[in-house]
């Protein structure tokens, strides 16, 4: 088992010391878990197939799902894939650095362990102080998966990279919680048109008043499983985002939600079981449950996704057996919200 160091830095500041430390330990092999806008990435050398392959390892991530690679600067992009179409460019000139990853072809540049064998590519700039100096110092764009355990809810703290990861990779960067709170929006460029694989911090209609012609993946949208022989985006096949409680989400308007939230709680905890609501501000006072958390308020989506992975989390530290979660409307970040959420209830969804 390796020791885990933790290390403060300032968010929009990073003190350079610091960062030359973490650095190092890319450019060494080692596995540096950051700070992004997003959730925390868990970073290796995406150049060194070594430092790749021992990411997968202490992820316990299936070998054939690639993560995304993070770059800093514009050569970076140019080095890893081959073409970039026009259309991207415009969706990069706007929201790069940001939230949105885009798979392009990949340059025979890359090693196979950074695209899982692919032939295409993940590519974001993110935009976080911490992660941009981290790639510019270590000279070399950086892997970085999501740095929970793999099915995990993904991390936006430090403190839950250390709970999944500690003894397992090199260094944790504490800068706080990360603003967003949900991974970046993935949308692929070797299909036409181009098509959204995930729901995330861009949503979809922002992309859509820049670039019109955008196809949406059905697994976007599911709120029931489908299973599919071959998959675009390896991610969307595996369990994710599930605390170790059974989730059941519940979903229509709201008061007939309510209704059977206390309907479903009554129910289980008839049964002895340890229950926990996942509310929402307006809506919590109407449960009585053993363990009650609210996501913020119905008409600020972006407290609800900043919120909502820790929350899961929160559930799992209170030991609870079942929880019962409320949905929201699935229009902007909402989208990314519900995508997450269904998977997490694994898509037991009851529909009011
Ligand atoms: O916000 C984020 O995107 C965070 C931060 C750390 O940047 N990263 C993140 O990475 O969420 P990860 O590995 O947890 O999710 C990457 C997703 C997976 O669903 C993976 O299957 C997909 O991107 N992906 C990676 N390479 C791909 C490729 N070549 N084609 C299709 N999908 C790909
Ligand atoms: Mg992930």
């Amino acid at each position: 088992m390796k020791k885990t160091i933790v290390i403060k830095v300032d968010p929009n500041n990073p003190e350079i010391s610091k960062m030359i430390i973490a650095a190092k330990i890319i450019r060494a092999g080692g596995l540096v878990a950051f700070p992004t806008e997003t959730v925390y990435g868990l970073g290796a050398d995406a150049l060194n197939s070594k430092a790749v392959k021992a990411l997968y390892k202490a992820k316990n991530r299936p070998l054939d799902n690639p993560p995304i690679i993070h770059i800093e600067n514009f050569s970076q992009l140019e080095l890893l894939c081959k073409k970039i179409p026009n259309k991207a460019k415009v969706l990069i000139d706007k929201f790069w650095p940001g939230p949105l990853t885009i798979i392009f072809n990949r340059s025979a540049y890359v090693p196979k362990a950074s695209t899982a064998g692919l032939e295409t590519i993940a590519i974001r700039m993110p935009k976080h102080k911490v992660a941009l100096t981290l790639i510019k110092l270590s000279k070399s764009p950086i892997a970085a998966p999501s740095a929970n355990l793999s099915g995990r809810p993904s991390p936006t703290s430090a403190k839950h990279v250390f709970d999944d990861l500690q003894g397992k990779i090199d260094i944790i960067l504490d800068a706080g919680s990360t603003c967003i709170g949900l991974e970046s929006t993935v949308i692929n460029f070797t299909s036409c048109p181009p098509e959204v694989l995930r729901p995330g911090g861009v949503p979809i209609e922002e992309l859509k008043k820049v670039i019109q012609d955008i196809k949406i993946h059905p697994f976007v949208l599911a709120d029931k499983e489908i299973k599919f022989k071959k998959t675009l985006s390896p991610g969307m096949i595996h369990k994710h985002y599930a605390p170790k409680a059974k989730v059941i989400l519940v979903e229509g308007a709201v008061s007939s939600v309510i209704k059977k939230i206390r309907e479903l709680t009554y129910y289980y905890r008839s049964k002895s079981l340890k229950v926990g609501i996942l509310g929402t501000q307006e809506t919590i006072s109407y449960y009585n449950a053993d363990v009650l958390e609210t996501l913020g308020s119905r008409f600020n989506m972006e407290v609800i996704a900043k919120n909502l992975f820790g929350l899961l989390r929160e559930f799992d530290n209170k030991n609870v057996d079942i929880i019962i979660a409320e949905g929201v409307p699935d229009e902007g970040l909402g989208l990314a919200v519900m995508n997450r959420l269904r998977k997490a209830a694994g898509y037991n969804i009851v529909k009011t």
